[in-house]
């Protein structure tokens, strides 16, 4: 197991080979999203039990919409899913100290879906344990240019002076706004990239690599990781 003393506070996961997956058994690349989405409950869980702060999911970015039609609408169904679940399982969340968020631009992202986001953001605001962070319809360069037109709006106000920019002026505009960067990137399934995601908030994350698809992702592939990172030496460019 992992050294408890050297846990990342914030991880980010992406969910990658759910498609390469359903191929492999024959299946509609539907059926990988959907055990990917059984998988991302565990970790979910089981990252809060190992007391993790932060843990952010990359679930669908801004690039995601170029899938078929009937793909984008499957992984939108196992979202409503999800969070008819969670309003179910309320409880349960509640007394594991589930916070969730969701980062992304929710303006696209259907109606129905967004008003339950809001009210599962707003049902689970107070809790302090472990904050989910689902990335929806996110790109780390979109969310970048969120920030900066947020601040450009600020110097045309006359709010700030443009010497007043600095990094936390940047993230005060992210959507993980008072969250802290990310310590430790997860990606399975082979892929060894960002993709667009956390791009500010890795700037000196550790990354882990591995070859297990996402539907097929265990707690123990989870504490490899988290050993894995417990041997780094983080210098965040000092010596
Ligand atoms: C990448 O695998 C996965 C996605 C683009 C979608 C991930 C979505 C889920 C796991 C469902 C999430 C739902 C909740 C509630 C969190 P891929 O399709 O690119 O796989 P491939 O590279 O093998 O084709």
């Amino acid at each position: 197991m992992a050294d408890i003393n050297k846990l990342p506070v914030h991880v980010g996961i992406i969910m990658d080979g759910n498609g390469r997956w359903a191929r492999l058994r024959g299946k509609e690349r539907s059926e990988g999203h959907r055990q990917g989405a059984e998988v991302f409950r565990e970790i979910c869980t089981y990252a809060a039990d190992l007391g993790i702060k932060y843990v952010t999911f990359y679930a669908f970015s801004t690039e995601n919409w170029k899938r078929p039609q009937l793909e984008v609408s499957a992984i939108m169904n196992i979202f409503r899913t999800f969070l008819r679940e969670a309003e179910e399982r309320q409880q349960e969340n509640e007394e594991r100290g589930l916070r969730f968020r969701f980062i992304g631009d929710m303006s696209k992202i259907p109606g129905d879906i967004a008003e339950r986001v809001k009210a599962l953001e707003e049902r689970t605001s107070d809790k302090t344990r472990t904050t989910v962070n689902l990335a929806v319809n996110y790109g780390g360069r979109a969310e970048i240019v969120k920030s900066v037109r947020r601040i450009a709006g600020m110097v045309k106000n006359g709010e700030i002076e443009p010497s007043d920019v600095d990094e936390k002026t940047i993230e005060e505009g992210l959507y993980t706004a008072g969250q802290p960067d990310a310590d430790l990137i997860i990606r399975p399934s082979g892929e060894q990239r960002l993709s667009n995601f956390l791009l500010w908030q890795s700037a000196y994350a550790e990354f882990w690599y591995s070859d297990v698809l996402w539907p097929d992702f265990t707690k123990s592939d989870f504490d490899k990781a988290l050993y894995a990172y417990s041997k780094r030496s983080r210098r965040f460019g000092a010596v």
